[in-house]
């Protein structure tokens, strides 16, 4: 589905191009559910005065949850979704680095967060730098929606079109427990699972569908004929004009305290 171009698309490419798409960003993903929030919460992670940082933190998806008798913190690469996270979140400073080279001093936070982005890492590196700016006792929390395609029929084509594109462009990763378990600075990681629908629009899903990094990086013929293809798909099963859709998000969380 990559189309005829010389040669696909980077990792760090891919990264780079939710610059382009960051208001569709915006509009189109979900936030986090609750019980994810709650559930890092049980674990420690939001004791009134923590300082917590939202690492590749986008548009501030994640960081406009929290609670804020923490001192919050972000940081994010692309200047576009900086610019977007200061209008929707202009509470929390962020700053622009990568989790390569977090700008913050060791011992610096009792919580690091990162939300949809693990995947971006350079993982041991990233890990490193983690380790470096928790304090002894902190933890680290990773989480990602996923489309839950097992809880809606209609859902499985749009899934199925976006897994062609992806795996196109994207190779297997290994598993984050495996990752995490293979760094010496981490102890053992917990893993949960929430299934929770999202009441959305058409307009929001085909952002959603536009800032995936596999659609934004195509070309703009074969980017349009995704979109299309998109609504067709929804439209055909539930219904031209559908104003209301309940989109359906499994969403998977973990929890990593540093090690003893
Ligand atoms: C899918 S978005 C997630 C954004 C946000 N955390 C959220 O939950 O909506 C991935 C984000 O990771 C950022 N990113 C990519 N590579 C990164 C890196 N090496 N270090 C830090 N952030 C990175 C991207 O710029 C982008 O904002």
């Amino acid at each position: 589905m990559s189309g005829p171009t010389e040669r696909e698309p980077t990792r760090t490419e891919l990264a780079g191009s939710f610059d382009a798409i960051a208001a569709a960003y915006e509009l189109g993903r979900p936030e986090y559910p609750d019980a994810v929030l709650d559930w890092w919460d049980e674990r420690g992670a939001f004791e009134p005065g923590h300082s917590v940082l939202d690492l590749g933190a986008g548009t501030g998806k994640l960081t406009r949850l929290l609670p804020i008798v923490c001192e919050l913190h972000a940081v994010e690469p692309l200047a576009n979704m900086r610019s977007e996270f200061a209008a929707a979140v202009p509470d929390v400073d962020v700053l622009g680095g990568t989790a390569e080279q977090i700008p913050y001093p060791d011992d610096t936070f009792d919580t690091v967060l990162v939300a949809q982005a693990f995947h971006w890492f350079d993982q041991g590196v990233a890990l490193d730098e983690i380790a470096r700016v928790l304090k002894p006792g902190g933890g680290l929390g990773l989480v990602w929606n996923e489309d839950d395609s097992d809880a809606a029929p209609w859902l499985a084509k749009v899934v199925d079109d976006k897994r062609l594109m992806a795996a196109s462009t994207t190779s297997t990763e290994r598993p984050v427990v495996e990752v995490l378990a293979l760094h010496d600075a981490f102890g053992l990681a917990e893993e949960m699972e929430h299934r929770w629908e999202l009441d959305t629009t058409i307009e929001r899903v085909l952002a959603d569908v536009l800032s995936r990094s596999y659609v934004s990086s195509l070309p703009p013929e074969q980017c349009l004929a995704v979109l299309t293809r998109t609504r067709e798909s929804i439209e055909a099963e539930l219904g031209t004009g559908v104003e209301s859709i309940a989109y359906p998000y499994r969403t998977v969380a973990f929890w990593v305290p540093t090690a003893e």
